[in-house]
């Protein structure tokens, strides 16, 4: 087999891609270890930025976002068991849609399908050879039989686990890496949310996040011990911590109903650099991974991918690779912003298991800052929404 851009990985980050290649008429041919049913159902967080929402309906994949995506114009911030409104549409012009991470992937896999895109899910022992200084090969099983796809390039979007990184020789890639003292319990409840805007909330016992995926389902965290194990917690327990920490000053508590789906994610801030290694590229997760608190992993890995895209249509439509070349420090310089907003959202949010009564004072202060100053709560929402990527 031959194509021009092998990706690896069918999560938002590969399929965006061969989606993005495609319409600038760049062959793709997308390998995914796990199957189709398990990618299209894998929960993961589910706030697109703007310039997301606005990516998916340029390309053609945003109508059923459009119906059925959450139009959210701010968020609240609580802390002192008070909520504070930070109106983001009003300070930005901008606002951000609620709409499940597997919905965008279901979305995508039909777009390819549609246009008779190469997906192969449910391959095994993948490997990627020859990328460091000349064309690429890929090798991998399907149905038990060996198989080799030849291409130009290799695009790694095979997460934080997937073989793409590690293929890279030794002493290319620098880490940058923070690993948090807590986790995130999250949980898919069948009811539907008790008022329309996500809740971002500070509490002595632990952060707690109330958020929706639709009319009938809320979507809710709460912070946890890092080796906490999820048979610790029991439907009630959970509600129990859910209302002591969500519990505000006007009464306001999420609706109660029976607990679809839970489970433990622990929370890390990582980079990689640089990005690309001979013709390999990395994007999304296989790069990077930010801490849930402001939802921008699916966010960075579309952006990554929109970057690649471009730069690689430079190089096949114009015979430019100035563009390629610069990929990394292109997507980095943006990553690292989001970095940054992750890191501060997180801290300002999460109590720290060794915090002092002065980092105590000083979080609320700061928290009390963001929701009282125009300043401030424009430079969150701002970060909320999506930044620009600058490619100068
Ligand atoms: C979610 O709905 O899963 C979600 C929302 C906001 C976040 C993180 C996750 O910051």
């Amino acid at each position: 087999m031959r194509t021009q851009v092998g990706i690896i990985g069918a999560g938002p980050a590969g399929l965006m891609l061969s989606h993005l290649l495609h319409l600038k008429g760049i062959e793709s041919v997308v390998l995914e270890t796990r199957s189709r049913k398990h990618v299209e159902e894998r929960v993961r967080a589910g706030v697109l930025e703007q310039g997301t929402v606005d990516l998916l309906c340029a390309t053609g994949i945003g109508v059923r976002m459009q119906n059925e995506g959450l139009l959210h114009e701010g968020i609240e911030l609580g802390f002192k068991g008070r909520r504070h409104r930070i109106a983001m549409a009003e300070l930005t012009g901008n606002a951000v849609m609620v709409y499940g991470q597997h919905e965008v992937v279901k979305d995508l896999i039909a777009a390819r399908i549609e246009a008779g895109g190469d997906l192969l899910f449910d391959v095994r022992r993948v490997s990627i050879h020859g990328f460091e200084d000349g064309p690429s090969l890929i090798r991998f099983e399907a149905h038990d039989t060996a198989q080799e796809l030849h291409c130009d390039y290799i695009a790694g979007c095979d997460g934080f686990h997937g073989i793409c990184r590690p293929s890279i020789p030794e002493g290319v890639l620098s880490v940058y890496e923070r690993i948090y003292p807590f986790a995130w319990l999250g949980i898919l409840a069948g009811t539907g949310p008790s008022q329309e805007e996500l809740v971002y909330m500070n509490h002595e016992r632990g952060f707690a996040l109330f958020s929706m995926r639709s009319p009938t389902i809320t979507r809710l965290y709460l912070q946890c011990d890092p080796n906490d194990d999820i048979c610790n917690w029991s439907d009630d327990r959970i509600w129990k911590e859910l209302f002591t920490r969500l519990e505000s000053d006007d009464g306001w508590l999420p609706n109660e109903g029976p607990i679809l789906q839970k489970s433990i994610t622990p929370m890390r801030s990582y980079v990689v650099e640089p990005m690309q290694c001979g013709r390999l590229f990395l994007a999304g997760d296989s790069a990077h991974i930010v801490p849930p608190t402001g939802a921008k992993g699916m966010n960075l890995a579309i952006s990554d991918v929109k970057v690649l895209a471009d730069s690689l249509a430079a190089f096949y439509k114009e015979g430019r690779s100035d563009l390629l070349v610069r990929y990394s420090e292109i997507c980095l310089r943006h990553i690292w912003k989001v970095q940054r907003f992750s890191w501060w959202m997180t801290s300002m949010l999460h109590r720290f298991p060794d915090a002092s009564p002065f980092d105590i004072r000083r979080q609320q202060a700061e928290l009390d800052y963001v929701t009282s100053s125009v300043a401030a709560s424009k430079s969150l929402a701002e970060n909320y929404v999506g930044l620009p990527i600058d490619r100068s």
